[in-house]
Formats: C-alpha cells, sequence, structure tokens
C-alpha cells in the first residue's frame, strides 16, 4: 500500500491500521505538515504528490497495489487566501498521483473527501446523495477530484473508493500517536490548549438557530477513520467504479458541548470568548453512516464525544510539545 500524507494525523493512523491488518505500507509524504515521528514500521519515501515521476517510482519500486492518497491540505480560511496554492496541491497532486497509476497499472484507490464537499446542508443528517456544492476553495478541490475519478476508472480500470470524512477527532488509544497540526485549527486540540493556559478559545458564533446557540458538528474518532480505510480496502468495487462513503458518527455536538467534555476531562476550565461567525460555517453539519455500516460493515469503536476527548487530552498531556523535540514517546 502506498499512503501519501503517511506521516499526517490520519495518515499516521491508518497507517498503523493498516499494519495491524497485515498490509506491507509505504508513506510517501513531504512533510510539509507531517511528522517523521509519527511513522512507525513503514517504509518512507520523501517526495512531492505533484511530481508524478516521483509517485510512478515509487509504485514500481515497491510493486505498489493499492493507493490511499491523503496528501493534502485542509485549511478552509488558507483556501480563501490561496485557492492557487491550494488547486494546485489538492487538485494537481491527486491528478498527478492518479496519472502515475494509471502509468504503474495500480488499480485501487482511497481518497480522503471531506464534508465540504456538501456546503450548505439543504437536509440532515447528510447522505452520500446529498447535492453537492462546496461554499470554499478547499471543498471544490476535494470534488473536483470526485469529479474526475469516473473517468479515470472508465478509461484505466481504476477502481476507487472516496471517503468523505466529518470532522476526525482525538488520538490513537495507546497514545502513541496523536493530532499535531501547526498551527491547529481544530476545534478539541484547541479546547485542550486554551485549558492547559493557552490562548481563549474563540467560539464563532453564539447566536446560531441550535439548542445552544453554537454549531452542530460530527466528530470521529481517528482510529475509527483509520478503520474505514482497512474496510475499504477489503470491499470489492465493481470494476472500474467510485464508491462514495461518508464517515461520521451521526451524531452533532455543539461547541458548548465539546468544551463542556473537555472542562470534565481535563478537570479545568476551558476560557472562552464569543467571537462573530464566520462565513460559510453552517448551523448543523452532521452525517448519515447508514451506507458505510451497511456496505462496508463499519462499526465506531470510540463514538462517543468523551473517547475522543480523553484520547487527544492524554495525548496533548504526554506530548507538550505534540511530535517536536524528540518528546512523542
Ligand atoms: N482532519 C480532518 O478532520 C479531515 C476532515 C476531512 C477530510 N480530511 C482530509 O484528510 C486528509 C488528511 O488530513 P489530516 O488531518 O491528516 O492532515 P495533515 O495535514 O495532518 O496530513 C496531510 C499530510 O499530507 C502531507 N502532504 C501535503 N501536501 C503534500 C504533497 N504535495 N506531497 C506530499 N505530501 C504532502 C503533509 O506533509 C501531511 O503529512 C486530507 O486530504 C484532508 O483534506 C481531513
Amino acid at each position: 500500500m502506498l499512503v501519501t500524507g503517511g506521516a499526517g494525523y490520519i495518515g499516521s493512523h491508518t497507517v498503523k491500521a493498516l499494519g495491524a491488518a497485515g498490509h506491507h505500507v509505504i508513506v510517501f509524504d513531504n512533510f510539509s505538515a507531517g511528522h517523521a515521528q509519527a511513522i512507525r514500521r513503514a517504509a518512507v519515501v520523501v517526495g512531492d504528490v505533484c511530481d508524478g515521476d516521483a509517485v510512478y517510482r515509487a509504485l514500481v519500486e515497491h510493486r505498489v497495489t493499492a493507493v490511499l492518497h491523503f496528501a493534502a491540505w485542509l485549511s478552509v480560511a488558507d483556501s480563501v487566501r490561496d485557492p492557487a496554492g491550494y488547486y494546485a496541491n489538492n487538485v494537481g497532486g491527486a491528478l498527478s498521483v492518479l496519472g502515475a497509476m494509471a502509468r504503474a497499472s495500480v488499480r485501487v484507490l482511497v481518497f480522503s473527501s471531506t464534508a465540504a464537499v456538501y456546503g450548505r446542508p439543504v437536509e440532515t443528517p447528510i447522505s452520500e446523495d446529498h447535492p453537492t456544492q462546496p461554499i470554499n476553495p478547499y471543498g471544490e478541490t476535494k470534488l473536483a477530484v470526485e469529479r474526475a475519478l469516473p473517468y479515470f476508472c472508465r478509461a484505466y480500470g481504476l477502481e476507487a473508493t472516496s471517503l468523505r470524512y466529518f470532522n476526525a477527532a482525538g488520538a490513537d488509544p495507546d497514545g502513541t500517536l496523536g493530532e499535531d497540526h501547526r498551527p491547529e485549527i481544530h476545534l478539541i486540540p484547541r479546547a485542550i490548549e486554551a485549558a492547559l493556559g493557552g490562548p481563549a478559545l474563540d467560539v464563532f458564533g453564539e447566536d446560531y438557530d441550535t439548542p445552544d446557540g453554537t454549531c452542530l458538528r460530527d466528530y470521529v474518532h481517528v482510529s475509527d477513520v483509520a478503520d474505514a480505510h482497512v474496510l475499504a480496502l477489503g470491499a470489492r468495487n465493481e470494476p472500474a467504479s467510485v464508491m462514495v462513503f461518508n464517515v461520521g458518527n451521526a451524531r452533532p455536538h455543539s461547541v458548548r458541548e465539546v468544551i463542556a467534555v473537555v472542562e470534565r476531562v481535563a478537570r479545568r476550565p476551558v476560557p472562552w470568548r464569543g467571537a462573530p461567525r464566520r462565513a460559510g460555517d453552517p448551523a448543523v453539519l452532521y452525517a448519515s453512516n447508514a451506507k458505510i455500516s451497511r456496505e462496508l460493515g463499519w462499526t465506531p469503536r470510540f463514538a462517543d464525544l468523551e473517547s475522543m476527548v480523553e484520547t487527544a487530552w492524554r495525548w496533548r498531556r504526554d506530548h507538550p510539545h505534540g511530535y517536536q523535540n524528540g518528546s512523542a514517546s
């Protein structure tokens, strides 16, 4: 298996899950956001996915049979500021991986997509056949790749699975892997940081039409996201076809609820302050996971918010500098 972006948050957890399932894994990463210490028991190729020849060489040299393509940038705000960079890295990178796969006759792909492809929900829970109308460049880049996949499948016999993750959260339960984005853009690690004396947490909008006025989101444990990849690889697609699955818990939690759980787990207050709504933040976003449960047999092991916060808290407590300074155990 070639795992692009395998040094990143979800990629590294998936590398671990693939290894446990008996797969031989090669990580392909340029370390623009990933961490060498997050890679255990996998060969590493340092390279950029936009370099199609480098991807092709890795596929051939390591006799790869399937690619899991995580490598991408994922900040909505940055994608608004730098659409050129986001299209180049996320769309250009994916097309270069797909081209290299076609040249090397590698037929199986699992693609990291996102709930951001749906845009503003017209109904919740969101099922896979909900309209896809992204409201930011990040979501557009992921949808552009999804839209290219059927053509690559038909022309080159590719079998592709697109996994649309909702909000990945938590850390590996054995404490060796965790979330270390720089800057951190996700709610749970930011709330933990605030509890530990970091900057107060900004809560973007307290006047949404939700029970406590803050946005509702679907948090899914990163190890459960990793498991979805192992299941996707084990499933047999129709030849030359694309399958699409949501990866979410189908349970919405508000920002205020997340803060309360962090306070309970950390046993300290989370200082927070109200901030204006962010453009393009829908009030409620949560998945239907009926399809992935039914067709792949996916059952989340850590569906409760407490488990996500508790594993994230332990990771942060034991690795105050994340993967830096050799502090990762
Ligand atoms: N984290 C989430 O909640 C979430 C939600 C939905 C979708 N996703 C998608 O999942 C994937 C992984 O997300 P993550 O949170 O693990 O991100 P991450 O930033 O932790 O990991 C991304 C990895 O890709 C690498 N990378 C980026 N551009 C590259 C390039 N051009 N060449 C080689 N390597 C490159 C980075 O160095 C990093 O190791 C992304 O595609 C993201 O869009 C994430």
